[in-house]
């Protein structure tokens, strides 16, 4: 099939009303970490174990419509022997593969990281699609204080991005271009808003230099928050105005969907900040997410390794995925948390 056609029936997939993407491609020392909250220890087996159950969660793609995997993933098979992508496939959700080699510091830049993973790219990407990805991931990241990120370091890490998804748009594969700006820190919402700003701009004018067609990618930002530490936090309203605010200075309506990731706001915070975005409708682009820890911690506290947790982690999982479901179309209530718990 010709590339654009391909190209364009992923992103279609992936951008569905009522549903969102599943981040499941947490690399091995993250996943380490997780599974050490949990008092599991990280090994292949219990990784695929895990994958495995999640990705069977029944109705799961009711409201998920895509879930990026760990390249270990893509070869990794459910117990009857059904490869971890086809069974993603087969409960309507498009498999995808984070592609990055994870980050190191930026020479020359202190306080700020590169992420790596450009050379051999193309090469990655055709094994990956004979394995069942029709989409990637690379995440780039961006420290805030007072020095970083530094104009270097917007520069560069926009560069690599772009030269990332247009490898992947060549090769058939939708990238989604995640650009983070890490909740870390006590700054306040302004400065948030201040760099998210700065690093988007530099991300898309790098991407209309690389010649990425932008009605085929996806954007995966983090939302303009005050930093964690910062004793002054957001309602979701003001979250949502903000972000907002900024996406739509910098973001071309072209792109067709904005993709949220978590970034260590709680479950319910990053549900009802992605419904407060969406009760700021229409906008231009798809407002939706892409969750990692705020789709699964609720499924990993219930699983702790135990194979006769099984049914109450899809459950957890079922249902966070559900809410966020609702707050895609700004009707999620809080009251919704209790209600079918
Ligand atoms: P979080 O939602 O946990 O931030 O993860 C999303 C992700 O894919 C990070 O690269």
């Amino acid at each position: 099939m010709n590339t654009q056609v391909t190209l364009q029936q992923t992103v279609d997939a992936l951008v569905q009303k009522g549903k969102g993407i599943l981040a499941a491609d947490e690399s091995n020392p993250t996943m380490a970490k997780r599974f050490q909250a949990i008092g599991v220890e990280s090994t292949e087996e219990q990784r695929r174990s895990y994958r495995s159950l999640i990705l069977a969660t029944p109705g799961l793609g009711e409201f998920i419509s895509g879930v990026i995997l760990f390249e270990e993933t893509l070869g990794q098979c459910a117990d009857d022997g059904t490869p971890l992508p086809e069974l993603a496939r087969r409960q309507g959700m498009v498999p995808g593969v984070k592609v990055d080699r994870g980050k190191v510091p930026l020479a020359n830049a202190p306080g700020d990281e590169i992420t790596q993973g450009l050379d051999g790219l193309q090469q990655r990407l055709e094994e990956y699609k004979t394995r069942g990805a029709r989409f990637a991931k690379w995440r780039d990241v961006y420290h805030i204080s007072t020095s970083t990120p530094s104009r270097l370091a917007i520069e560069a890490n926009a560069e690599v991005l772009a030269r990332y998804a247009a490898i992947c748009q060549h090769q058939g594969l939708a990238p989604i271009v995640e650009p983070e700006v890490l909740i870390d820190g006590d700054h306040g919402i302004e400065r948030g808003a201040q760099v998210s700003e700065a690093v988007l701009h530099a991300v898309f004018h790098a991407l209309h230099r690389h010649r990425v067609v932008l009605e085929h990618m996806l954007l995966k930002p983090s939302m303009v928050t005050p930093g964690k530490a910062c004793t002054q936090q957001a309602a979701p309203e003001e979250v949502a105005a903000q972000t907002v605010a900024v996406l739509r200075r910098v973001v071309p309506a072209a792109v067709p969907g904005i993709v949220f990731l978590s970034g260590g706001q709680t479950p319910q915070e990053a549900t009802a900040n992605l419904d407060a975005l969406n009760r700021l409708s229409p906008q231009p682009w798809e407002l939706s997410f892409s969750y990692g820890r705020a789709l699964q911690e609720p499924a990993l506290q219930a699983w702790r390794g135990d194979p006769a947790n099984a049914a109450d982690t899809q459950t957890a999982l079922y249902r966070r995925a559900k809410l966020n479901g609702a707050a895609r179309a700004g009707q999620y209530r809080s009251s919704m948390e209790t209600a079918d718990a």
